[in-house]
């Protein structure tokens, strides 16, 4: 790896299989990055268990994130691709981090706020501490870059204090991280509610397109997409599901908004709607031919993660070392 191009993390967490939205709005993005960045990319598997899992439908989202990032084109050449618990400097971080972040300062996290009401019998600790393990997959590998969502914005940001708290007592161990919004990515909404972003935990199945639905489910999906009571293909305010679907198709095709509304002039939702879903089935085929290949070959796989872990426990180890050092641990 050379060592003036920046370094980048991000994470991906493997509670369920990943969808259009995650696809389109971030993963997509990951895959050119690896040419301009030093990439560190970790299925966040440590941060899933803040949610009860069911433990064999747990390994099996673990195994299918992993193959599903390799699908779309993250390189374990290129980058670092890893399980993020195969790495224990991450859990030791996250302790360390949490001593450095204040109470007040999780409790108004807004993702606490949320989880703990949807999830309201089983407020655990981690779920509480969650922004110091993630702050820890961050700063562990002095990232300069950080690729996230609207959503992770505060945990970010959250990253950048507990850094500048660190390095202000212990001189700079820490590089500060910068969140990086790349020029192009869409913001993919529910199909069901457009104006909620479309999530994997969805209780709603209509509501998003995993990366491995059938050709059938995807135009069924989109043939349900909830629009509004018109009938015109254009966007506009308070069109948000017209809005959402427009989005998706310009991101999948390149086409301009003006392009789309003169493609389906007079054509009505129905015809739209089914353009829409085959541009995505036609998107997403080579990746699940590439995913189905893969998952066949666990061999494969372990060689990928086990390679992916190592390299990532080398740079782990030497901050992790680094800040004990600093604390006063004796090494
Ligand atoms: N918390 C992130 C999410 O739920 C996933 C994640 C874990 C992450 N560690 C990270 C993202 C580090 C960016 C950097 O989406």
């Amino acid at each position: 790896m050379e060592g003036a191009k920046k370094r980048v993390f991000s994470g991906i967490q493997p509670s369920g299989m990943l969808t259009l939205g995650n696809y389109l709005g971030a993963l997509r993005n990951w895959v050119p990055m690896q040419d301009e960045f030093d990439c560190i990319f970790s299925v966040a598997d440590l941060h899933a268990i803040t949610i009860r899992q069911e433990p064999a439908a747990f390994r099996r989202q673990i195994l299918e994130t992993y193959a599903i990032l390799l699908a779309v084109g993250i390189s374990p050449e290129k980058s670092i691709l890893f399980l993020q618990s195969h790495v224990s400097a991450h859990a030791e971080m996250a302790w360390l981090l949490d001593c450095y972040t204040q109470f007040g300062e999780l409790s108004r996290m807004t993702q606490f706020k949320d989880k703990s009401a949807r999830y309201s019998s089983n407020v655990n600790a981690g779920l509480f501490t969650y922004p110091s393990l993630m702050a820890g997959d961050i700063l562990l590998y002095q990232a300069e870059l950080v690729p996230v969502g609207a959503d992770q914005k505060q945990h970010l940001e959250l990253s950048r204090t507990v850094a500048e708290r660190f390095n202000g007592l212990y001189g700079p161990v820490f590089t500060v991280p910068e969140p990086y919004i790349p020029k192009v990515g869409a913001r993919v909404m529910s199909l069901q509610d457009p104006r909620k972003k479309m999530s994997k935990s969805d209780e709603n199945h209509n509501a998003f397109v995993s990366l491995l639905d059938k050709p059938d489910d995807i135009i069924r999906k989109f043939k349900r997409a909830v629009t509004d009571s018109e009938s015109e293909v254009k966007y506009a305010d308070g069109k948000d599901g017209v809005n959402n679907l427009m989005g998706i198709y310009a991101s999948v095709t390149g086409k301009t908004m003006d392009e789309i509304q003169r493609e389906f002039e007079g054509e009505g939702y129905g015809v739209f709607k089914s353009a829409v879903g085959e541009a995505v089935v036609d998107l997403l085929r080579p990746i699940q031919q590439e995913f189905d290949r893969l998952i066949a070959d666990k061999g494969y796989l372990e060689a990928c993660w086990k390679t992916g872990a190592a390299r990532a426990a080398r740079l782990a180890g030497r901050t992790l070392a680094k800040a004990m050092k600093k604390i006063g641990f004796i090494r």
